[in-house]
């Protein structure tokens, strides 16, 4: 089976057929999730929490997406159908353009299709940089983890109709520049489905309804191994007696139905 690009995800948006996106951090994982029908593998840097034991994913470096994109790269090779394999580029890596792509060069020659950096408009000039240079780019917008400093914590973003009408112009922006998909993270579920059917290019939404183009969780999460506070939108597919390769299935059979997310995980 041909294996999963931009331009399948593209089609699948005008299709309106959603597809299912999961973190990986090794190739034994990134090979079952591939297998599983899982289309985009996101090598996040939620591994700094999930895996490392940080409590935040500031502490993580270029090196560790490095060598964890390596490993997804190999595992999802060996998938029937591989997927397309996203990094996150970490905390300060990209904050002006020159470092981004240095950063970026870094991931893809590890073995990334694609990296993903969060902000908003000020990533313009890199998103349009990377673009020209032949990297496709995520954009992630909303509750930015790198940020949560900033936040001073873990909050909805966008709540407000300023901040709301502020993130659809900065996805519009984004995409225009070149960003190949949009990332929205704990958005009000009306907001994700209004900068959804504003841009053109996918919406990938976590903690942001059920109305995105695609779903995105972290892989611990859905396999119910997260040890402190389960976030609303988090589901737990690993019950009824089923095996990890079941539960990544049934996953990405709940996101394909439109199933997962329901009402529950999104926000008002
Ligand atoms: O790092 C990560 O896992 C992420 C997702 C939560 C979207 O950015």
């Amino acid at each position: 089976m041909t294996a999963i690009s931009i331009r399948t995800l593209q089609t699948m948006k005008q299709e309106q057929q959603r597809f299912s996106v999961l973190t990986a951090y090794d190739a034994t994982f990134a090979q079952l999730a591939a297998d599983a029908g899982i289309e985009v593998l996101l090598v996040g840097d939620s591994l700094g929490m999930v895996v490392q034991g940080q409590s935040s994913t500031v502490p993580v470096s270029l090196e560790h997406m490095v060598y964890h994109t390596a490993a997804v790269a190999l595992g999802n090779a060996r998938a029937a159908r591989p997927a397309l394999v996203m990094t996150d580029l970490p905390f300060m890596t990209y904050g002006d353009v020159a470092t981004g792509v240095a950063s970026a060069r870094a991931v893809m020659q590890a073995g990334a299709h694609m990296v993903k950096v969060e902000g908003d408009d000020w990533l313009v000039p890199l998103v349009a940089s990377l673009a020209q240079q032949g990297v496709p780019v995520c954009a992630h917008l909303g509750l930015t983890p790198q940020s949560v400093n900033k936040f001073g914590g873990y909050r909805v973003q966008g709540r407000d109709d300023a901040k709301a009408d502020a993130m659809v112009e900065h996805a519009k922006a984004l995409a225009n520049a070149g960003a190949d998909i949009i990332l929205l993270e704990c958005v009000p579920s009306a907001l994700a489905a209004r900068i959804t059917e504003h841009v053109n290019v996918p919406v990938i939404g976590i903690g942001a309804g059920g109305q995105t183009d695609a779903q995105v969780l972290v892989c611990y999460d859905m396999l119910g191994l997260n040890t402190g506070h389960t976030p609303k939108f988090v589901k737990n597919f690993m019950i009824d007696g089923r095996t990890v390769p079941e539960a990544l299935k049934a996953y990405a059979n709940e996101v394909r139905e439109g199933v997962f997310p329901a009402l529950e995980h999104g926000f008002a």
